[in-house]
């Protein structure tokens, strides 16, 4: 699918088929989803794959009954690890020579040290990217998603053994479509949100 294609197609889907996607297909998707930029190649997303229909319905009622969750065939809990910075960053360069793969490790850690605000905005826009790449992957496969954050991030924490040290920046639902999405609520006009050189 041409992307420009993807991207006009791709909408917030709230109803899915009854389909079981195959293991191939979900790490076709998570293949994809790895390849998102990070800062510094940080690669802090963290990516929990649920399919089973138990822990689905459970993701269902702490998102407040939003039966997407129940009937997608995937449910992804986009995740970030803070402290991926601080834990061996020279393996995300592993395919450059070594001097410079230590000077990336030490700017890498120059930046992040004590500096929690960047850990957390690094995390939502890393998880960002990712689920764009997922959504757009997905309708390129012929599958339709939900970005969701409308949920009880807390219990949902709980229930996937969140570790202290990550958060979940939001969920993303991918199935066979039941229904099309309403029309677009509307798009602003670019004349309201570009601006050139300064606002
Ligand atoms: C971060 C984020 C959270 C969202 N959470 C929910 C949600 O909990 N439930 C839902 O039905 N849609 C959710 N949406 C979908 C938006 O309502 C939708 O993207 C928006 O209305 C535009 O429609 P479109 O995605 O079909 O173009 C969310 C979207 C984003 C980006």
């Amino acid at each position: 699918m041409d992307t420009f294609d993807a991207i006009k197609s791709r909408r917030s889907i709230k109803s899915f088929q009854n389909y079981t996607m195959s293991k191939e297909e979900i790490n076709q998707l998570l293949e994809a989803a790895i390849l998102s930029p990070t800062s510094y190649n940080i690669q802090n997303w963290r990516f929990v794959i649920v399919t089973k229909q138990e822990i689905k319905d459970k993701l269902c009622a702490l998102s407040y009954g939003q039966k997407q969750v129940a009937e997608a065939s995937l449910v992804i809990i986009l995740c970030a690890d803070l402290k991926a910075w601080d834990k061996d960053p020279e393996r995300y360069w592993i395919n450059i020579p070594e001097g410079p793969r230590q000077s990336i490790a030490k700017a890498i850690r120059q930046s992040y040290t004590g500096n929690p605000t960047l850990e957390k905005d690094e995390a939502m826009r890393s998880c960002g990217f990712a689920a764009q790449t997922i959504m757009l992957a997905a309708k390129a496969m012929g599958y339709d998603t939900c970005p969701m954050e409308g949920f009880d991030f807390g219990k949902v924490g709980n229930l996937i053994n969140l570790p202290s040290d990550h958060i979940i920046s939001m969920m993303v639902v991918v199935g066979k479509k039941a229904k099309d999405a309403a029309p677009r609520g509307g798009q602003l006009q670019l004349s309201e949100v570009v601006f050139e050189d300064h606002f």
